[in-house]
């Protein structure tokens, strides 16, 4: 099964990608984990990335073209693929047909996580990662166990920079300006499904189950 998760920020599109990725056995692909990931190492992608990704500004196009290619070319030989954080506009859902194109394969379903303003901006202001293995929690929505701490691997738990209220403000101006185009694009191709996502994590996967369940 081959997804694409788009949605604004905080609409449940890493935490969805990870519940799709653990029932259905595919990789989930996350763009925003993989530039987290090169910051924190100090790699040569984080070091072009940290500006951007601070400001709540995309990353270039061209860069992150070539970092999916790779990842999808890497995918090869898996069951599929749930990709969160691309495309994010219209000039990287051109670039990814070609992608597809070029590795003869096609999308199943784009999944759209539709949230109101209100719901995400709580959402961010208490999302906490475990700087070891990614996993996601929320202060009061799904708080870990032991309070900094991660459940499931006892990593330490920290607040992401661009999740600082100045930087949540320019990223949802940034998602509406990009995102029409690449909404109305995967419409059009007739692959877009639309969730709410206001509701509980639960049951917005509930739902979105029951769509993928009904592709096969
Ligand atoms: P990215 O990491 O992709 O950030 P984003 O799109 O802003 O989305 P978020 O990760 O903030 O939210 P999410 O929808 O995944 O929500 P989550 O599941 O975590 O990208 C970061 C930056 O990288 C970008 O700003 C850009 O600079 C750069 N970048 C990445 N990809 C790029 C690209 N393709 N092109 C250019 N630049 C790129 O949930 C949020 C919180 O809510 C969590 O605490 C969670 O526990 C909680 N929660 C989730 N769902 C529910 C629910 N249903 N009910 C209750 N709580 C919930």
């Amino acid at each position: 099964m081959r997804l694409v998760l788009v949605g604004a920020p905080g609409a449940g599109k890493g935490t969805m990608a990870n519940l799709i990725s653990k029932k259905f056995g595919i990789p989930h692909l996350s763009t925003g984990d993989i530039l987290r990931n090169a910051v924190s190492k100090g790699a040569p992608l984080g070091k072009e990335a940290k500006g951007y990704m601070n400001r709540g500004e995309l990353v270039p196009d061209p860069l992150m073209v070539e970092i999916v290619r790779g990842e999808i070319t890497d995918s090869r030989g898996a069951s599929g693929f749930v990709l969160d954080g691309f495309p994010r506009n219209l000039r990287q859902a051109e670039a990814f047909e070609k992608i597809l194109i070029d590795e003869g394969i096609s999308l199943d379903a784009v999944i759209h996580l539709r949230v109101s303003r209100e719901v995400a901006v709580k959402r961010l202001a208490g999302r906490r990662i475990c700087s070891d293995c990614g996993a996601i929690y929320h202060l009061t929505n799904n708080p870990p166990r032991k309070l900094g701490v991660c459940d499931k691997c006892g990593g330490r738990l920290y607040q992401r920079e661009d999740d600082q209220e100045a930087t949540v403000k320019n990223r949802f101006k940034v998602y509406e300006r990009e995102a029409r185009g690449l909404i109305d694009f995967y419409r059009q191709k007739g692959v877009l499904k639309s969730f709410r996502a206001d509701e509980e994590a639960k049951v917005v996967f509930q739902e979105i189950e029951r769509f993928l369940k009904s592709l096969s």
